[in-house]
């Protein structure tokens, strides 16, 4: 285990209880629980807009909650200050921005929360080149983001979130976008953090590679729970209770970004 502190062990390392959060006024949680235990693989699935993103982003704080409680590491997560020991990947996030930074930029933005007075020493270096020779783009390193394809951006907001070392992993949709011979590079790494400690929450439309990982499901539907337990067999995303073959987001009220990392 990495963890430093003196947290109790038998804390879940995320821990929500009857959350509920709207956006545009619109109910899109109703009351969910999620817990995920130390060392613990978590898949978090659900068809599109049943609000897989929005729960993940209730825990890292970019979504207020109307309701419920939230804990890291056993800390309400008001509290909780330590977000070294958190690696998040964002879906789809756009690289978008005026100035166009390298990989290595990007991926030592990772690490600062570890850096001594935001200076990255030789062991930083040393863990953000670690963390791109993970997701296979340490030859990319000195380029600009903005000449990345969208699976090889991808990857590099994967080796983003392992550059901190982080003891809970949570990844919105990390396959998505990514070809088959880098998603079994990455089921390798995650494997690889397992093994060492960590804890994983991941929100996924297939278990695909990364199936062997996962030791519980959590499923929702429009909002709610529906489903926490061993991974429903076969789950694609037409396996899935309430999968209804349309694509929202595009159409209604539009997402409004609140911009932590994208
Ligand atoms: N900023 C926002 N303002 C208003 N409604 C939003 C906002 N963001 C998301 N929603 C709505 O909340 C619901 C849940 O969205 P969420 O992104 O959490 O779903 P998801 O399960 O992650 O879907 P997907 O599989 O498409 O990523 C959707 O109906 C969506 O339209
Ligand atoms: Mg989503």
């Amino acid at each position: 285990m990495k963890a430093t502190r003196a947290d109790n062990p038998a804390d879940p390392v995320i821990s929500l209880r009857a959350v509920t959060a709207e956006l545009g006024a619109r109910p899109v949680l109703r009351g969910i629980d999620l817990t995920v235990h130390r060392g613990e693989v978590v898949a978090l699935l659900g068809a599109n807009g049943s609000g897989k993103s929005t729960a993940v982003r209730t825990v890292i704080g970019q979504v207020p909650v109307t309701g419920g409680e939230i804990e890291l590491f056993g800390t309400p997560r008001r509290r909780f200050r330590d977000w070294a020991r958190v690696g998040y990947v964002p879906q789809r996030t756009t690289a978008a921005g005026g100035v166009p930074a390298t990989v290595t930029e990007v991926v030592s933005s990772g690490r600062l929360s570890r850096a001594r007075f935001g200076v990255l020493r030789k062991a930083d270096r040393e863990a953000v080149h670690r963390a791109l020779e993970h997701v296979g783009m340490a030859d990319r390193a000195k380029d600009s983001v903005n000449a990345l394809s969208g699976g090889q951006h991808q990857r590099v907001l994967i080796a983003r979130a392992l550059a901190s070392d982080p003891e809970l992993l949570i990844m919105d949709e990390p396959m998505a976008g990514v070809d088959l011979a880098s998603q079994e590079v990455l089921a390798t790494t995650l494997r690889e953090q397992v093994a060492a400690g960590a804890s994983v929450l991941l929100v996924l439309h297939e278990l695909g590679p990364l199936e062997p990982l996962i030791d519980r499901a959590v499923v929702l539907r429009d909002g709610c729970v529906v489903h926490d337990g061993p991974p429903p067999a076969a789950v694609g995303q037409h396996a899935l209770p309430g999968h209804d073959h349309v694509h929202p987001h595009t159409a209604d009220v539009g997402p409004v970004r609140t911009g932590l990392l994208s």
